[in-house]
């Protein structure tokens, strides 16, 4: 069925009366282009996309009331708002963000065009996503555009892609985003954010940074094995972090999320061998592990997965027996061409967003050591995917992110090839923030190395192209602004964008067990579950003593937080061929606003009622 001839007769009053607009007329039906981007950065077509292969596609549409939403978020989340710590329930929250009916409705009869009935469809809980599985023919018709095989030509990944889609004109109000269209970002985790330890890159930074303070200076009267110098363990970190004797609770329903992509598989043999090394009263406890997506859970050692391991071991050895949910989310490139089912393409990030928002009670605190460069995932995408997030927020669900290993520089490993070059056709040169780590409903975590720490060399930090930012860093982030050396770096990064990382944590020489071997790692990956865990903490006090959760935790942090956090004031993140940012007294960058202290957040929690 051709639409031209058909969406006439669909369109119904109603419709014309909420949204005023003129009676439809031929003109009306034509398709006018919704998204396009350009060509991204080291992806080549290989060619058309077979006719018969089936996508499933994500219609997003508008959230009328997402402003009711934000300022719910930010009321519940502000320690000196009436309404802090009174979350939302999830029915609550879903009527927030529930699409327009005229939209829902739009949207059925659009699809009904094609033949797709409610049968055919999916939606999220609140209705704001329509799923439905269409040959990529079909996607074509509908979306006026032409979708190619893309090769990475770095790693030969494939993709099936457009630059660009069509609606008709009367639907553009009612339909945000289609993806996977132009959607072109892989989300990566153990590629991007685990870094294995390099001496010689580490000896090489130490001899180019100023000197670092001795230990007594640094730490003050806390007490830190002279080892952790050398290798970060569980009672390193607790010592340093002024978590050492703090009993949390088995019974009180708290539960530390951590998220898994990508074939990460958690190795329960591996989970074992560390914690009888480092947390003998934690060996034989176990964890929720939750499938989504087909994601596996495979046991084979061979395949314990690097970053799932370190998540693992050092969220949830920090916090027992507080109690794990492990989600392995299934999904990844490469796509399977042959297969005439979706293997459930490469958004495997928006499946573990629907199925958590379906819960009644997901867990207080969840952690995520997966990220890319924020210009590979079109901003609508991006917006919608970061606004997803704050539903999560405003529930009590607090969500800390890794914000990424390559300092201001783009997701390239090798520092030489870090080209930093915009994707929007320009060729320019900029600092390449990350995603999701500059949405500005997360807590973003960057890194240190050594004790006493100083700022890591490949801490990810920077600004963000896509979300302006929040007023609750206004004045932390100008700040730093106003003592940036004059001119440095302008036009490389968005100086009125949201900035991260909020705050920081070790992420050097890790002590972990991987398929059965001890060895170090290290990454954004280590200091995003670590600051987790000590949220995780302060959530258990929070619960046994009668108190809501925390939530969101960015207002809280850049205002009582700051109390509570050490301040990193060495040490920078390089990249782009610069020596990126440098970590200053107060907020930068690079740490955020520094490392946590948990005995001093914990008071200041328990008075923040
Ligand atoms: C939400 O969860 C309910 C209950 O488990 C289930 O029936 C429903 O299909 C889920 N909805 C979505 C969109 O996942
Ligand atoms: C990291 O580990 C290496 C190798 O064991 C060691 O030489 C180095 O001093 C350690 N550095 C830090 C900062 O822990
Ligand atoms: C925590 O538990 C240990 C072992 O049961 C106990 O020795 C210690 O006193 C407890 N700490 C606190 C602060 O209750
Ligand atoms: C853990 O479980 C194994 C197998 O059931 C058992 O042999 C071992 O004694 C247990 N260890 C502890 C510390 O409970
Ligand atoms: C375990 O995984 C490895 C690597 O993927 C594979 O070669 C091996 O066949 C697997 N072993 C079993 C028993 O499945
Ligand atoms: C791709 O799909 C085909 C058809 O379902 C299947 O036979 C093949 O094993 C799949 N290939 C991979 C790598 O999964
Ligand atoms: C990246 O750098 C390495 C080593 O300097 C070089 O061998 C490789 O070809 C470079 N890759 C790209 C895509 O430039
Ligand atoms: C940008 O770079 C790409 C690939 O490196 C090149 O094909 C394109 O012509 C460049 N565009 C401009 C405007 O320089
Ligand atoms: C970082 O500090 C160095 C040395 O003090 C200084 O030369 C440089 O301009 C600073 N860079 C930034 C971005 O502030
Ligand atoms: C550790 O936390 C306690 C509060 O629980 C605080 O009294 C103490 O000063 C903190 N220690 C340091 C060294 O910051």
């Amino acid at each position: 069925m051709k639409l031209h001839s058909a969406w006439l007769a669909f369109v119904t009053l109603p419709f014309l009366r909420v949204f005023a607009v003129p009676a439809p007329s031929h003109h009306d039906c034509a398709h006018v282009v919704k998204e396009r981007v350009e060509p991204p950065r080291n992806w080549v077509p290989l060619g058309p996309a077979p006719a018969d292969h089936i996508l499933e596609l994500r219609i997003g549409l508008p959230q009328p009331n997402f402003h009711l939403l934000e300022e719910a978020l930010y009321q519940v989340s502000d320690p000196y708002h009436d309404r802090y710590g009174v979350h939302y329930s999830k029915e609550a929250v879903e009527e927030m963000v529930a699409p327009h009916p005229t939209s829902v409705t739009a949207v059925e009869e659009w699809l009904e065009t094609y033949g797709i009935g409610e049968s055919d469809l999916t939606r999220s809980s609140a209705g704001d996503w329509v799923k439905i599985r269409v040959p990529i023919a079909l996607a074509e018709e509908m979306l006026h555009t032409t979708y190619s095989i893309w090769a990475h030509t770095l790693d030969g990944d494939l993709v099936v892609r457009t630059t660009s889609y069509s609606l008709p004109q009367y639907l553009h109000p009612h339909i945000e985003l289609i993806q996977p269209t132009t959607m072109f970002a892989r989300l990566k985790g153990m590629k991007s954010t685990l870094h294995w330890p390099d001496h010689d890159e580490e000896v090489t930074y130490f001899s180019q940074a100023k000197a670092v303070p001795t230990l007594t200076q640094a730490l003050g009267s806390i007490q830190v094995d002279p080892s952790c110098t050398q290798t970060i363990t569980l009672s390193c970190l607790r010592q340093l972090y002024n978590a050492t004797g703090y009993n949390s609770s088995a019974t009180n329903g708290n539960v530390l999320g951590i998220t898994g992509y990508l074939e990460q598989y958690l190795n329960i043999q591996d989970l074992q061998q560390f914690y009888a090394l480092y947390r003998p009263d934690a060996v034989n406890s176990t964890f929720a592990y939750v499938s989504i997506n087909g994601g596996q859970n495979s046991q084979n050692i061979s395949e314990a997965g690097p970053e799932a391991d370190l998540d693992s071991q050092y969220a949830w050895g920090l916090t027992y027996p507080t109690g794990g949910i492990f989600y392995s989310t299934g999904g990844s490139p490469p796509i399977n061409l042959s297969a005439h089912t979706p293997t459930n393409t490469n958004e495997p990030y928006a499946e573990w967003i629907d199925y958590v928002l379906n819960q009644t009670n997901p867990p207080q605190t969840i952690s995520t050591s997966y990220g890319d460069d924020e210009q590979t995932v079109p901003q609508s995408y991006a917006v919608r995917v970061c606004n997803d997030l704050a539903q999560l927020g405003a529930r009590g669900v607090s969500l800390l992110f890794s914000s990424g290993d390559f300092g201001v520089g783009d997701g390239n490993p090798n520092p030489a090839n870090q080209t930093c070059l915009t994707n929007d056709g320009r060729n320019l040169t900029r600092f390449i923030p990350d995603f999701p780590a500059s949405c500005p409903f997360v807590t973003t975590v960057g890194g240190t190395i050594g004790v006493p720490e100083t700022a890591v060399f490949f801490s990810g930090g920077g600004f963000s192209n896509y979300f302006p930012r929040p007023s609750y860093q206004d004045s932390a982030v100008t700040g730093y602004l106003s003592k940036l050396p004059p001119g440095l770096y302008e036009g490389l990064y968005n100086p009125n964008g949201r900035a991260y990382p909020d705050v920081s944590a070790l992420a050097y020489n890790f002590s972990i067990v991987n398929q059965g071997k001890l060895g170090k790692i290290g990454g954004t990956s280590a200091s995003g579950p670590t600051f987790a865990a000590i949220v995780s903490l302060l959530n258990d006090a929070r619960l046994s003593s009668g108190l809501p959760v925390l939530g969101f935790l960015n207002p809280l942090l850049y205002t009582k937080g700051i109390a509570g956090l050490t301040d990193i004031t060495m040490g920078h993140n390089p990249g782009c061929g610069t020596q990126g940012f440098n970590a200053t007294t107060g907020w930068d960058p690079v740490t955020g606003l520094g490392t946590p202290n948990f005995g001093m957040l914990k008071d200041i929690i328990l008075s923040t009622t």
